[in-house]
């Protein structure tokens, strides 16, 4: 993609029914790496979150607890939703609320519009609907359940729990109308759901026939009222999917509007139906472009099983946080699972991984670079002599990472991206063990040839360095920071989040005479004896 392309990325925005948990954290990481990445390349970027207020869930929830439903989430946001952003290092340009008046304001005029155009219609909804889903169920989609609590009970099968039976006078979305200008979205834009076993999931839903959405409810009242009909309000995922345009301007900014929309949407792979058909169906019926693309990645498990808060299986991400640090965290699971399948998380595996490739791999190269620059020249960088082949092989290393790390990113594969942009991590590394530069420095003081050889080795290995920083910055952007600053790279080539990301592969950015300084361990040792987290393992 050319630098300055729109890039406008948002994650689903979460019930306030509960705090988050690592599942929670996991999207909010991928889409910040992502929009990190964009911005670093000089891309408009904006990246939204927030949260999914209104419907039955969050109302009895409230009632549980024995406050308001907006007391309820106003406490949440605070509390929990916000300060999580902080915790994991989330870089977001808003954060929506579907309690925010210009949300409400949006979703009334999107419905109107609809029903104006004739895609809104007056029926009686009689079936099944799972609280937990916030979704209208069909019998394929229960279980009757054999034991337990519920035993004889219809349950949902995703929260084991019973299922409700509706009988209301609704409000429909002609849906069904849409589907083949679904299919045919699918068919020509291959890549507007992924990945591939979501998008053949979503195909085979819609092949199998769409019915018309039921939109509204008048059994309860917490929600956005119907502007036509204030004895009901909006069904509380049509509610929501419009988050997505509410908050750049939809319908009072156009402008701004044009900007942003259309969004890449990361979700977890629960809810890309709502995001790969029923949304896109809603956009077609208002006129509006469908989403850039939808992502339904996988799902973290415990004990085989999706972390969820339902079924208390949710860690907090401070938890992880608290010991480890945020950076680890986001390098961790955006490195340890492939973007788009489902993957286990384990204490054991996240601590080796902190050791191994942040600690010993990228920290520990960092740190020797550093001092030796501080020991061999007095803290500045020399300027590099002749280079050889080991030379040139890093540098031809780091171009093919920087290509093959845009390209993945491109295709939203982050696993992949910081794979390739460790192989420079670990040719530095080799680079250093082969060019042994504290021998060559004991030759160096008799031998001018040595000394300047030392300069080419130390030369190339801080501009290693700084194209690391860079190409790093997206994904652990405090360690990346230290870094920069330990480089002295500020002096000569400004702050780093305005170097260019798709041209960090250019060789000899970073000045000679730049000063070094001190670098504290980037990523510190971690007595594995005392971690936060109680339990242990989690795998
Ligand atoms: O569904 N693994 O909100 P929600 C990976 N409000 N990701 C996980 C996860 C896990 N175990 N658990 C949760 C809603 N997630 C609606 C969305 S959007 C218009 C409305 C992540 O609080 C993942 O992104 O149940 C999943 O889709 C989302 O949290 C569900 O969050
Ligand atoms: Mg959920």
């Amino acid at each position: 993609m050319p630098a300055g392309d729109s890039f406008y990325i948002a994650t689903p925005i979460f019930y306030v029914n509960d705090v988050p948990h690592i599942g929670h954290a996991y999207t909010e990481v991928a889409a910040d790496v992502l929009a990190r990445w964009h911005r670093q390349a000089g891309d408009d970027t904006w990246l939204l979150t927030g949260t999914d207020e209104h419907g039955q869930k969050i109302q009895r929830t409230a009632v549980a607890n024995g406050v308001g439903p907006k007391a309820w989430a106003d406490k949440l946001v605070e509390e929990s939703w916000i300060p999580l952003l902080e915790t994991i290092d989330i870089r977001n340009d808003d954060f929506i609320r579907t309690t925010d008046e210009r949300h409400e304001t949006a979703v009334a005029r999107f419905l109107q519009k609809l029903h104006d155009d004739g895609h809104i219609y007056e029926g009686e909804y009689e079936g099944y609907y799972c609280v937990g889903c916030e979704e209208y169920k069909q019998p394929d989609d229960l279980l009757r359940a054999e034991d337990g609590d519920y035993a004889g009970e219809l349950v949902c099968r995703i929260h084991s729990r019973p299922v409700e039976v509706l009988k209301e006078k609704n409000y429909f979305f002609r849906m069904s109308a849409f589907q083949d200008r679904l299919l045919e979205l699918y068919e020509t834009q291959r890549d507007f759901v992924q990945p591939e076993s979501v998008r053949n999931e979503i195909v085979a839903f819609v092949r199998s026939g769409l019915s018309d959405l039921s939109i509204s409810r008048s059994s309860f009242d917490w929600g956005i009222k119907v502007p036509w009909d204030e004895t009901h309000v909006v069904y509380v995922w049509f509610d929501a999917l419009l988050n997505y345009i509410s908050a750049v301007g939809y319908g009072v900014d156009d402008e701004e509007f044009a900007r942003r929309w259309p969004a890449v949407q990361l979700v977890g792979k629960d809810i890309a139906r709502f995001h790969a058909v029923i949304w896109p169906a809603m956009l077609m019926a208002a006129g509006l472009p469908v989403s850039r693309r939808v992502f339904g990645h996988g799902w973290l498990l415990v004990g085989g099983e999706k972390m969820s808060k339902s079924k208390l299986t949710g860690i907090a991400p401070h938890q992880i946080t608290d010991t480890f640090g945020s950076d680890a965290f986001r390098y961790y699971f955006m490195r340890a699972i492939s973007f788009g399948q489902d993957g286990s998380f384990s204490w054991e595996d996240l601590a080796a991984r902190y050791q191994a490739e942040l600690a010993n791999g990228f920290g520990n190269l960092a740190s020797r670079v550093v001092a030796m620059v501080t020991r061999y020249f007095d803290g500045v960088v020399p300027a590099a002599g002749e280079t050889t082949e080991a030379e040139v092989r890093i540098q031809e290393t780091l171009r093919t990472a920087v290509r093959t790390a845009d390209r993945a990113m491109d295709r939203l594969a982050i696993h992949e991206a910081i794979a390739a942009v460790w192989t420079l991590v670990d040719e530095l590394n080799g680079y250093i063990t082969e060019q042994e530069p504290w021998a060559v420095a004991k030759r160096a003081a008799e031998d001018p040839a040595e000394r300047e050889r030392l300069a080419t080795i130390l030369y190339t290995a801080a501009e290693g360095l700084r194209a690391l920083a860079v190409l790093l910055s997206p994904v652990v952007p405090k360690a990346t920071e230290k870094l920069w600053a330990a480089l002295g790279a500020e002096t000569g080539l400004g702050a780093l989040a305005e170097q260019p990301i798709r041209e960090s592969g250019d060789w000899g950015r970073l000045l000679a005479g730049s000063r070094v300084s001190a670098l504290e361990a980037l990523f510190p040792r971690i007595e594995l004896e005392a971690p936060s987290a109680p339990g242990g393992s989690a795998a």
